[in-house]
């Protein structure tokens, strides 16, 4: 393709479409992903053994269809002298990636596979660039049902233009003919909702999310403005999940794990998992498991309406630096976010009262928290009732007009709660 040709083409699709329409993602995906345990080291039998365990945990029931396979899965040699095509790793992935499609395929999942749109993936592997139709050609015959395309080792035009190189894949894609989800991951520039939502299904609005309280929170601030760009087929995507992922000895606390997921689902975010579900079903696991199926929590993720939860109050008292460290005798620090939803009715919403005080857990500065919403900062009248129900604890907390104040929330934690109008 002569780039006048998709530069028309791009622009068409610029002016035709308001959000990426290849007719998947119309619900945030919900998978997992090998990066956030694995990073590097995986092989077909990790692959084998996690969609046996997804079907058989209940996790695939829950929703959990793809099962993605991160970077490092292709012989990082070079490609096939003959036909130019990527070739997967002859030891770790022996038996081919289409094997392992076929095997997901047969319990009733899918497969993801993953890419970069420069010379080189970010671990050193052949890159797509100037393969795009290649590329998307292998995938599709392999009957691959996700990509992720990365943005390591590229050219300075790929830097400067990344929508053309991105715009590449999302035609060759197309042209498969099958419906791919097209994750793009192109973590550097700004403002990538401006033409990402318009070729891919999600886009990475972040640098990588790692196992720290620190990261969750960093992410959850920068993703804070960007709720107009999500919408049924594409996604602001805050980065895959550390829920129960264990890395260097790190982990988040039940707390922050339950936070972090409560946001994500309400954020429309992707829900990937990235803990070894080869442990899923251990005892000391059952609280991570908990909490990836949550039924309303899921309900309210995967809602058909695609609305991103957003920023309805923050209460910040006392003094508070850059760090969130409170400098003076004691501080409060607490967020209010919510979102309308359609079902079970189109007056239904869901909220989460957050109370972050500060990084440190036990910093005596700040305290547990009762947290108060008011009805009218979703857009309902002032006076509304309101049925609530709580979504971590399953309990009908019962009717409440105009607004609803929670018990104490311990710090790092949340009340998240689904809101029905009478
Ligand atoms: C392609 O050819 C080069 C040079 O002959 C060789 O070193 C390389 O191993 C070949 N790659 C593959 C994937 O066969
Ligand atoms: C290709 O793009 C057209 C136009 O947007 C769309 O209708 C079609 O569903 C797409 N097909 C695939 C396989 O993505
Ligand atoms: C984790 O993410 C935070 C926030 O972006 C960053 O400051 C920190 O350096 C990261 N830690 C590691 C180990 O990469
Ligand atoms: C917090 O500090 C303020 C003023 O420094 C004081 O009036 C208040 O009683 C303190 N609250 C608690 C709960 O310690």
């Amino acid at each position: 393709m002569n780039s006048f040709l998709s530069l028309l083409l791009f622009s068409s699709l610029f002016i035709l479409t308001l959000s990426h329409n290849n007719g998947v993602a119309r619900t945030p995906p919900m998978g997992w992903n090998s990066w956030n345990q694995f990073a590097c080291n995986i092989d077909q039998d990790l692959l084998t053994d996690t969609i046996d365990q997804i079907v058989s945990s209940g996790l695939a029931d829950a929703g959990y269809k793809f099962v993605n396979i991160d970077d490092c899965w292709s012989y990082k040699n070079g490609r096939d002298n003959k036909t130019n095509e990527l070739i997967p790793d002859p030891v770790r992935f022996s038996r081919g990636i289409h094997s392992l499609s076929k095997y997901a395929h047969s319990k009733g999942v899918k497969l993801g596979i993953y890419g970069d749109v420069g010379f080189t993936t970010c671990a050193g592997y052949p890159g797509t660039l100037d393969h795009f139709q290649t590329d998307a050609d292998t995938f599709a015959r392999w009957e691959i049902d996700y990509l992720k395309l990365d943005f390591c080792d590229i050219p300075k035009k790929v830097q400067d233009e990344p929508w053309i190189y991105f715009g590449y894949m999302s035609e060759a894609l197309n042209k498969t003919g099958r419906p791919i989800v097209f994750s793009i991951c192109a973590w550097q520039p700004k403002e990538m909702y401006k033409w990402a939502r318009k070729i891919g299904n999600s886009w990475r609005t972040t640098d990588d999310i790692n196992v720290s309280w620190q990261s969750v929170l960093s992410i959850i601030d920068q993703n804070r403005e960007l709720y107009p760009y999500a919408e049924p087929g594409s996604w602001n995507d805050p980065d895959m999940l550390e829920v129960g992922v264990v890395r260097d000895g790190r982990s988040l606390s039940q707390n922050q794990a339950r936070t972090h997921f409560s946001l994500w689902t309400l954020l429309s975010a992707p829900l990937l998992l990235g803990n070894d579900l080869r442990k899923i079903r251990d005892p000391d696991q059952k609280w991570v498991f908990d909490i990836l199926t949550n039924r309303d929590a899921i309900a309210v993720n995967q809602d058909p309406n695609g609305a991103q939860g957003r920023s309805l109050y923050q209460n910040i008292q006392g003094k508070i630096d850059r760090d969130g460290n409170c400098e003076s005798k004691n501080c409060t620090r607490t967020e209010v976010w919510g979102r309308p939803l359609t079902r079970p009715t189109k007056q239904s919403y869901a909220a989460i009262l957050f109370n972050r005080a500060g990084p440190n857990v036990d910093d005596e500065k700040f305290t547990q928290e009762k947290i108060t919403i008011r009805w009218s900062s979703l857009g309902m009248p002032s006076d509304a009732k309101v049925r609530v129900k709580d979504i971590w604890s399953n309990k009908d907390l019962g009717v409440y007009q105009g607004s609803f104040t929670s018990e104490p929330v311990e710090k790092h934690n949340v009340v998240y709660i689904r809101l029905e109008q009478q």
